[in-house]
């Protein structure tokens, strides 16, 4: 692999870090301690700062994932194809969660769809 798509890889996988560390972080650290110690401001400033943060790393992943898969001419993968349909599910996922911010099952299901992208990606580039 050259330098230069090595880098992009790399992105790639920052990108994916923020993303999934940062559902871990929120539902294993900040929501107990809010349960515990309760402060509706901060969460909800939290909440809008990590969806910016978010929203900006999909943008990356879309980016980096396109030129991967042109440069790799992997379209016609069906394991890419599947992590697609899936990565399109956590978009509608993630609207659905901006309009109902309380419904726990789809903050479930947003840390249930990343964890299979990811498996779906390591065994993409395996
Ligand atoms: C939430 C979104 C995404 C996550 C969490 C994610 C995660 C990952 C991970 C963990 C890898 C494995 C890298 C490795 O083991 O070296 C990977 C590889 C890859 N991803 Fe994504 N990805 C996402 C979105 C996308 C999108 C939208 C595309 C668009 C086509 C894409 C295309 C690829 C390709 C082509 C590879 C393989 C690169 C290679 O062969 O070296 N990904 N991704």
């Amino acid at each position: 692999m050259s330098t230069a798509w090595q880098a992009v890889l790399y992105v790639h996988l920052l990108a994916m870090a923020f993303f999934l560390g940062g559902q871990l972080v929120i539902g294993l650290a900040l929501v107990p301690v809010e349960r515990t110690n309760p402060d509706k401001e901060r969460l909800r400033a939290v909440a809008r700062r990590f969806g910016i943060g978010s929203a900006i790393a999909l943008a990356v992943l879309l980016a980096t994932g396109i030129a991967m898969a042109d440069h790799y001419s992997l379209w016609g993968s069906d394991t890419l194809r599947l992590k697609l349909t899936l990565v399109g599910a956590l978009i509608l996922l993630t609207l659905a969660h901006l309009r109902y911010p309380r419904a726990h099952v789809l903050q479930g299901a947003i840390l249930l769809v990343t964890l299979v992208v990811v498996w779906l990606g390591v065994d993409i580039a395996g």
